[in-house]
């Protein structure tokens, strides 16, 4: 049985967007963005406004559980973190060490250098945990060298940590396209038999997803970018649905731009700029999306963002009215 996630995505796959896409998908999990724990801690209102489907039951309204991500070096305000998931009713909670973003300085990635700090603190929120909840951990395949990973993985997967994913590119490839490498996954079945390792890294169709089970011997697979591009894939990958076309790819565009307005989140630029990151990412998998975006990308007000969604719905649809 295969098991299809949506990746974590900061500054995007944000609560509206994993509103609506879970409810297309059919996610097994799904991911907060990561939230930062500093030497402060982390606070019950951040977290809860990082992470609304708490309030849910730990899913979003379709139902797809959602686990937290936490991202900082610091162990014992880690513990702390992920302990608040938990009493605030968390079904799982990740540990990030994967993110290379610019912001993200001692933590994420950066700790791919440091196995010893990275198990410390794997061992320190695995024993905050007091139920059983799921645990599980995000790396890259390296900071420097994928050679690195046999390492990492020891350090990560402890007892009590249920899944590893691992995103196929080393820290300093960052998303480099000819950098990934899915072979790296298959040999770790063996030596760590007791997590289930998930492989991450541009699975974007049916097609990829199956050369990436042959090829890793995963299961459960991890999908970021892709998401976009075929707003059903988990649906396609697991029970061979038919991928959404342009169109309909367009009507959940529209979707999360309307989630936003219903939770009232009114912001004209945060509306407008995940509309575009949206298509910046869907326009990947298909021409007609591709020119739509050079036009799109220069709306600055949401009524404007509607319209020309709107428009381009309609003159999507006369054409398809017309060609039959
Ligand atoms: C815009 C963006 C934001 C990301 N934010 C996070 C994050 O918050 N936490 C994390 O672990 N990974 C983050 N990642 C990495 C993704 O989870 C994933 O590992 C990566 O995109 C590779 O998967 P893909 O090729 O399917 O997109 C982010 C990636 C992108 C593109």
């Amino acid at each position: 049985m295969f098991r299809v996630y949506l990746a974590p995505m900061e500054g995007l796959a944000d609560p509206p967007l994993r509103r609506v896409l879970c409810r297309h998908a059919g996610f097994d999990w799904c991911f907060t963005e990561f939230i930062r724990v500093t030497d402060e801690g982390l606070a019950a209102k951040a977290l809860l406004h990082d992470a609304p489907e708490l309030e849910n039951g730990g899913r979003t309204p379709d139902g797809t559980p959602c686990r937290v991500q936490i991202l900082g070096d610091n162990p014992q305000m880690m513990a702390k973190a992920a302990a608040l998931a938990e009493s605030l009713g968390a079904l799982g909670v990740d540990i990030n060490f994967g993110c290379p973003s610019r912001f993200v300085h001692h933590s994420g990635s950066m700790l791919l250098k440091e196995p010893e700090l990275m198990r410390d603190i794997v061992a320190a929120v695995r024993d905050a945990l007091k139920s059983d909840i799921l645990l599980s951990v995000k790396i890259r395949s390296g900071f420097f060298d994928k050679s690195e990973l046999p390492g990492i993985m020891e350090a990560v997967a402890q007892e009590g940590v249920s899944e590893v994913a691992v995103h196929c590119r080393t820290r300093r490839e960052l998303y480099k396209k000819e950098a990934l490498d899915w072979s790296v996954l298959a040999p770790l079945h063996e030596l760590f038999p007791a997590v289930t390792i998930v492989a991450n890294g541009d699975i974007v169709s049916k097609e990829s997803a199956d050369e990436c089970f042959k090829e890793t011997l995963c299961t459960t697979l991890m999908i970021g970018r892709g998401a976009f591009m075929c707003p059903n894939l988990p649906k396609v990958i697991r029970d061979g649905e038919r991928p959404y076309d342009s169109l309909e790819t367009l009507k959940v565009m529209r979707e999360v731009a309307q989630e936003f307005l219903d939770m009232g989140i009114e912001r004209e630029k945060i509306i407008c700029d995940r509309a575009k990151q949206f298509l910046s990412y869907a326009r990947l998998g298909s021409p007609r999306l591709r020119e739509f975006f050079k036009r799109f990308c220069r709306v600055k007000t949401v009524a404007e963002c509607f319209t020309m969604i709107d428009d381009e719905i309609k003159a999507h649809e006369r054409e398809i009215s017309e060609e039959e």
